[in-house]
């Protein structure tokens, strides 16, 4: 029997994220034998470092229980993150305002719920990561776009937020950025973080991927702002993005917000993976070798692939992207990605997912993987050009 049809939630309808199409595409082709070069994945191919591994299996072996931890995460692990602060950006943090979280996804919807009621706005820059602009409207708060294109220097400007009519309630900023690479340099930082707090707007600074910068090494917004919330992860630079371990550094204020979201969300972080993440924080010359070879990868990119495939590129000085202006070539990103999948057997990213405005001009491209595939992406990529510039003349 056929009953009433049951309602799906208007706030569920959030745009898909179309980029998974190409890497479901791709790992298609993978499975049919196909050699497919990826530029596609925004994650690290290599292990997490050796002393993580070795201190999870001891601690399986020893069989503790491994129950669920408190709902911010065991002492020691906060206690080596507030640590990890002093060490790199030379600021004290208290261990108690250290929130870890399930990744850095979970550590966005707990300081959207903590910091914002529904409605409030929020400005996010375009280009940017899809999951902000998607949970933002899954909570009912609206997502303003602060362009940070070709046009603003691939920065977001805070007078274009000046000119507003009202100025946003909160302001998201990601340095490295995701999909450009760009570094927000820090006397821009200080000036973002200080017109915040002039202003009453409460910064969200994601930091995932620090540790991951090609020219001067990145200062974290806690440095000048108080009321800021940092969200960082061991994703990216400690090279462990299945281990789903994120962080928060809360304002005091906050702190208890986050604790009871967090206790409702996910009640801890994976128990066994809090144990051996203390470890990642000491493990920075293995670590750093993989950023060499990302440097190594970006250089390979940047000098062997065709300047029309390039076009007018962010200038990536961080994290593994690089952000291709393809339209002298194409303006449809997403035909012209799935393209170079069929016929040169390189995955990328099409632009669309991070920006709904311009993304179709753009393709991501990711450097994280192996040096020698970044020398096979620019061989095959420099023959496709070729190939696609004939039949288009
Ligand atoms: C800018 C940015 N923030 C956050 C994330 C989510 O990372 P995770 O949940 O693995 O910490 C990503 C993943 O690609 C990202 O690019």
């Amino acid at each position: 029997m056929i009953g009433p049809t049951l309602k799906i939630s208007d706030r569920s309808k959030m745009p898909p994220f179309m980029a998974m199409d190409i890497m479901r595409l791709a790992a298609e082709l993978d499975a049919n034998g196909s050699d497919i070069v990826h530029l596609e994945v925004g994650q690290p191919s290599s292990s997490a470092p050796q002393p993580v591994i070795q201190m999870l299996a001891e601690s399986m072996v020893k069989q503790r229980t491994h129950g669920y931890s408190v709902a911010l995460g065991i002492p020691e692990l906060r206690q080596r993150i507030a640590e990890h602060y002093q060490e790199w950006y030379k600021v004290n943090i208290h261990s108690e305002q250290v929130a870890v979280t399930v990744g850095s996804s979970t550590a966005f919807a707990i300081s959207f719920m903590a910091a914002f009621d529904v409605g409030d706005r929020i400005a996010i820059p375009n280009p940017g990561y899809p999951a902000y602009r998607n949970l933002m409207l899954g909570m009912g708060l609206e997502p303003v776009i602060l362009p940070a294109g070709v046009k603003e220097g691939w920065m977001p400007r805070l007078q274009e937020m000046e000119k507003w009519k009202k100025l946003p309630d909160g302001l998201m900023i990601a340095s490295p950025h995701n999909p450009t690479g760009v570094v927000i340099p820090d006397e821009e930082l200080k000036n973002i973080c200080k017109w915040c707090d002039r202003n009453g707007v409460r910064l969200i600074s994601d930091e995932i991927y620090h540790g991951l910068s090609y020219t001067d090494r990145c200062e974290t917004a806690f440095k000048y702002n108080d009321n800021v919330i940092v969200i960082n992860s061991l994703s990216k630079y400690f090279s462990m993005t299945g281990w789903r371990i994120g962080w928060m550094i809360l304002p005091e204020q906050l702190v208890n917000a986050a604790e009871r979201l967090a206790q409702n969300l996910y009640i801890s972080a994976p128990t066994p993976n809090q144990i051996a993440a203390v470890k990642a924080f000491d493990c920075v010359e293995e670590l750093d070798k993989h950023v060499n070879r990302y440097k190594d990868n970006r250089q390979v990119l940047l000098s062997g692939l065709p300047s029309e495939f390039l076009g007018k590129a962010a200038p990536c000085d961080g994290a593994f992207y690089i952000y291709a202006d393809i339209s002298a070539l194409s303006v449809d990103s997403i035909s012209f990605a799935k393209k170079l999948l069929d016929e040169a057997g390189v995955a990328t990213t099409p632009g669309v997912d991070f920006d709904p405005i311009d993304g179709n001009r753009y393709l991501r491209l990711s450097f994280a993987g192996s040096t020698h595939s970044m020398h096979e992406a620019v061989k095959r990529i420099n023959k496709f050009v070729e190939a696609y510039k004939r039949e288009a003349a």
